[in-house]
């Protein structure tokens, strides 16, 4: 559902800058009824990976097709099968949550009667009916966070994206919001997390990648990535594997100044 191929990205547009690039030869694949987490440090280059499945950035080398789509080739049909929700995303002040997600269901092109079934039956599941009518600025970040996992999911796609998603959640907004996203799983829906903390990935994804400097480190499920690096907490495996590869990383930079 999710193919991302031999992906680079670099932000510099000559096109030789590869080797500063945020995204290095990336390849993962994700399934329907699955969670795959992208796990990094800040600057691993995270963003850019789902902004790239989302059609909001090209990429510079490589493949990525979303439900069978080419990013590069058929952007309409990408965006038609992907909901992206990230921790900014704009909520109009003015408009109420009613007024947002359909908003956004019409730019989807959605019937009327359509979009309004599909609309009740979101507003129930995300337990968003009490404050239908209250306009983004009055909302709490809770609320906002409701709102735009709504307005990703309208279309009903097979396809969602998270970026850090509970980044400037409270513990209990936060803890609803991974439960929806287990839900989702439970759907069939197909679903790329990222964050950069352990314990969301050890509770929600059944198959996580490290990325580190745009590159992959290691990919497996929590449990065979600790076999494999034989260490029985997953939080060891993800410094230890950092931690090499930033040694190996300065030992190429002295080899080549030397
Ligand atoms: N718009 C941009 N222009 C130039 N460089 C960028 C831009 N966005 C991100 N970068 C760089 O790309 C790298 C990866 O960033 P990002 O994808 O945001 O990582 P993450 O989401 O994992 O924190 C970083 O080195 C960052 O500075
Ligand atoms: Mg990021």
């Amino acid at each position: 559902m999710i193919e991302v191929d031999h992906l680079w990205k670099s932000y510099d547009d000559a096109d030789d800058a590869l080797e500063s690039a945020a995204v290095c030869d990336l390849s993962f694949t994700v399934e329907p009824g699955e969670i795959f987490g992208l796990l990094g440090p800040n600057g691993a280059g995270k963003t850019t990976t789902l902004r790239i499945l989302a059609t909001m950035l090209q990429p510079t080398r490589g493949t990525v097709r979303v439900g069978g789509h080419d990013v590069r080739y058929q952007p309409a049909a990408v965006r038609r099968s992907i909901g992206f929700v990230s921790n900014n995303t704009a909520v109009y002040d003015r408009m109420t949550a009613w007024e947002t997600v359909e908003y956004f269901g019409r730019l989807y092109g959605m019937k009327r009667q359509q979009l309004h079934r599909r609309m009740e039956q979101l507003f129930a599941e995300l337990q968003m009916e009490s404050f239908q009518g209250v306009p983004g600025g009055k909302m709490s970040t809770g609320m906002r966070q409701k709102v735009s996992i709504a307005r990703a999911l309208v279309h009903d796609p097979p396809v969602l994206v998270f970026d850090e998603p509970t980044l400037g959640l409270d513990v209990l907004a936060a803890r609803a919001l991974l439960e929806i996203i287990d839900r989702l799983r439970a759907q069939g829906k197909c679903i790329l997390f990222s964050t950069h903390i352990m314990r969301e990935v050890e509770k929600l994804c059944d198959r996580v990648a490290i990325l580190h400097h745009g590159r992959l480190l290691a990919e497996g499920t929590v449990s065979s990535l600790s076999y494999r690096f034989d260490r029985s907490d997953f939080e060891d495996v993800f410094f230890y594997l950092i931690d090499q590869a930033d040694q190996s990383r300065a030992d190429t930079a002295e080899y080549s100044v030397g």
